[in-house]
């Protein structure tokens, strides 16, 4: 049988080993910028990056998380056609850099992502944010987004055997959880305040000793959808609720989206072939970042399928002079 066998119901190899190369290029690319203050142009590093390596992909994708309408981004915009257009139909998630902020400072914890799942079924985002709780294996089942926080963290702490005194709930740092973040604070449960980041502080739930345990709270609607595979092949469970920011918003979502429904981790990413690779840029909890050490760069990747549930922990020797994603990418001022 020919190697572009042009059967694109059937992945027969495992498309993440492929997709590493692209979150590994897009760290190295993104590297370059670490602390400059520079947050557009690590940005604009990692997506050029990960596009030229994506690009030769066997694959025939469409960007459905990308940076945003073509207008306004030049690359891996929506609806962008990605891959040589050979083998499985798939949509494609991307996050080049989840932390650009953390990034231009020099702070821990950004790391480059990318999820892929059959065609049609990634969920498009009709809202900026969404309201999410994410969950490991063990919590599967025992979560509701609409409950209050307190009976969550009950639930989990059930579930995992442990008193709530020990259960650590990650959050992001925002003036619009001060509530959310009171509440849990009541229950006795221990707090982790994330400044951004919470593809990894979600990741962390289902990542056995990464001391998180739930992650709740309102971020980017794509980044749930990344979780969303993330958690497909760990085993763990997002739920989400759209969050429009203002009533024009509300509006403009409620012709495309149901506002009140409850997002499942299947309905934000299902079907029976998703992918999820991630690297890290700068050392955080879930990745080491780029290291570098004369014409060697170091990188630290996650690699997973939800069908196997295999998770790969991978770290890449790069030659600085041989990495073509590494001194050819053209960067803004
Ligand atoms: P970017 O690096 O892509 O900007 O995202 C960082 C992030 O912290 C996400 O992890 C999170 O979902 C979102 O921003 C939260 O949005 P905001 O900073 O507007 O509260």
């Amino acid at each position: 049988m020919a190697h572009h066998s042009g059967d694109s119901s059937k992945p027969d190899r495992n498309l993440a080993l492929e997709l590493v190369r692209a979150t590994e290029a897009a760290a190295l690319a993104a590297s370059k910028w670490m602390g400059r203050g520079n947050p557009n142009a690590g940005d604009q590093a990692a997506v050029e990056a990960m596009r030229l390596i994506l690009s030769e992909v066997d694959m025939d994708g469409v960007v459905v998380i990308g940076e945003g309408e073509k207008d306004a981004a030049p690359m891996l915009y929506n609806g962008e056609r990605l891959g040589n257009g050979l083998g499985i139909q798939v949509d494609i998630a991307v996050d080049p850099i989840d932390g650009t902020r953390l990034l231009s400072v020099g702070g821990a914890g950004s790391i480059s992502v990318v999820g892929l799942a059959e065609r049609g079924k990634m969920f498009k985002p009709c809202t900026f944010y969404m309201d999410k709780i994410v969950v490991g294996p063990e919590c599967v089942g025992v979560i509701d987004i609409e409950a209050p926080p307190a009976a969550n963290i009950r639930a989990v702490a059930r579930a995992k055997g442990m008193p709530i005194s020990a259960v650590t709930v990650c959050i992001l740092d925002r003036p619009r959880h001060q509530k959310l973040i009171e509440k849990v604070r009541a229950t006795g449960a221990r707090v982790k305040l994330i400044s951004d980041g919470d593809i990894s502080g979600a990741l962390q739930t289902a990542i056995p000793d990464s001391g998180v345990d739930i992650l709740m709270g309102i971020g980017g609607t794509p980044e749930g959808v990344i979780t969303a595979a993330a958690m497909r092949c760990l085993g763990g469970e997002i739920q989400g609720k759209l969050w429009p920011r203002d009533d024009a918003e509300r509006e403009q979502a409620q012709s495309q989206c149901n506002l009140d429904e409850i997002l499942t981790t299947e309905k934000l990413c299902g079907g029976d072939n998703v992918f999820f690779a991630a690297t890290g840029i700068t050392t955080g909890e879930l990745l080491a970042g780029v290291h570098y050490s004369g014409n060697i760069a170091r990188t630290f990747s996650l690699v997973m399928r939800s069908k196997s549930g295999t998770v790969r922990y991978i770290e890449s020797r790069h030659r600085l002079d041989k990495l073509r994603t590494f001194s050819q990418v053209t960067y803004v001022d």
